[in-house]
């Protein structure tokens, strides 16, 4: 077997520069228990057939175990799983005991809470190098509006709201969201022309000057995913900061008369008056056509990126 001619560990911290996802992967053993390991390495493979694939070291005590079996289970976990990623990163001998799961469709256990699940039957097991590659035939999937925990460079990635750190700067703020429905984006009409919905602090929902008790006040029931930008205005004599998430509204929004939802095509832009908005909402839409948020909307025809029509 040939040397690598680089260094091992470049070669992995390289490799962590991609930021992933934390799954658990699970299955039921012959003697009926569940076993599980967390993983990185969960990659979706096709969409017709429906495939998945996870690799495995062939140094996991469970290796021989899921080198054999006919199904197991993804759970892709939310952010508030770290301990549940830390369980099953362990050689704990009770795994499943530390945490709350129900079993699926093929009786693989599934984590309570994960922000999504993949229930496969064992595709195929492929031989590569320390590891092997485990492709799975999805059979059952579930998935939730929950914040999924992510991973690089050897640590957690945090993408939750918390405005902790702004809070703690003592600045003025403003916080809005930039919000697609179905139906389009949502704009707050005003008597100032047309605007994203903002507050001056994103909660609580019952301070109505929030953005989230704008959004109540206005019948949205948004998720808000990520933070999408964060620049510097002036306001008066002091600088503001202006915080923008990106999300959905959820739900079917009552005729409110203020909430309009333009398609992406279509954005008043000069009803729009604040100029750094409408440069951040210019960069939105460029990169939403672009699909560079890395929302891939496969094709079972082609398997491409699609472009919203613009
Ligand atoms: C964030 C994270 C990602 C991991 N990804 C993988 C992976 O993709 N494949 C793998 O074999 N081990 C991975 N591991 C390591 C295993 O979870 C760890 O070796 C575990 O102890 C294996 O369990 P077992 O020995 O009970 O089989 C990862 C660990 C962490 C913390």
């Amino acid at each position: 077997m040939s040397e690598p001619h680089f260094d091992v560990a470049e070669f992995r911290r390289a490799l962590g520069a991609f930021v992933t996802g934390v799954t658990v992967v699970t299955t039921i053993q012959p003697d009926g228990t569940p076993r599980g390991f967390t993983a990185n390495s969960f990659t979706s493979v096709s969409l017709d057939p429906p495939l998945i694939l996870v690799c495995i070291a062939k140094t996991a005590s469970s290796h021989p175990v899921f080198s054999k079996t006919s199904h197991f289970a993804v759970s892709v976990l939310a952010q508030d799983q770290r301990p549940v990623s830390g369980v099953f990163a362990s050689k704990s001998t009770d795994k499943f005991g530390q945490v709350a799961w129900h079993a699926r469709h093929t009786g693989a256990p599934v984590m309570d809470g994960a922000a999504a699940s993949f229930d496969c039957e064992t595709h195929e097991v492929v031989d590569a190098g320390d590891h092997i590659i485990l492709i799975g035939r999805v059979v059952d999937f579930t998935h939730t509006s929950s914040t999924p925990l992510g991973y690089c460079r050897g640590a957690y990635v945090d993408f939750s709201l918390s405005q902790d750190a702004l809070a703690a700067t003592g600045q003025r703020a403003r916080v809005g969201a930039i919000l697609e429905h179905q139906r389009g984006l949502a704009l707050i009409e005003t008597a100032h022309g047309m605007q994203l919905p903002t507050g001056t602090r994103l909660e609580p929902q019952t301070d109505p000057a929030s953005l989230r008790g704008v959004l109540a006040k206005h019948g949205l029931d948004a998720h808000l995913d990520f933070l999408f930008a964060v620049f510097e205005t002036e306001a008066g004599r002091e600088g503001e900061v202006q915080i923008f998430y990106r999300g959905r509204v959820v739900n079917d929004v009552p005729a409110d008369g203020a909430v309009r939802f333009v398609p992406l095509n279509e954005i008043p832009w000069s009803e729009l008056r604040d100029a750094a908005v409408v440069s951040m909402l210019r960069r939105y839409v460029k990169e939403r056509t672009e699909d560079a948020f890395g929302i891939y909307v496969g094709d079972s025809s082609a398997g491409m990126v699609r472009s919203l029509a613009l």
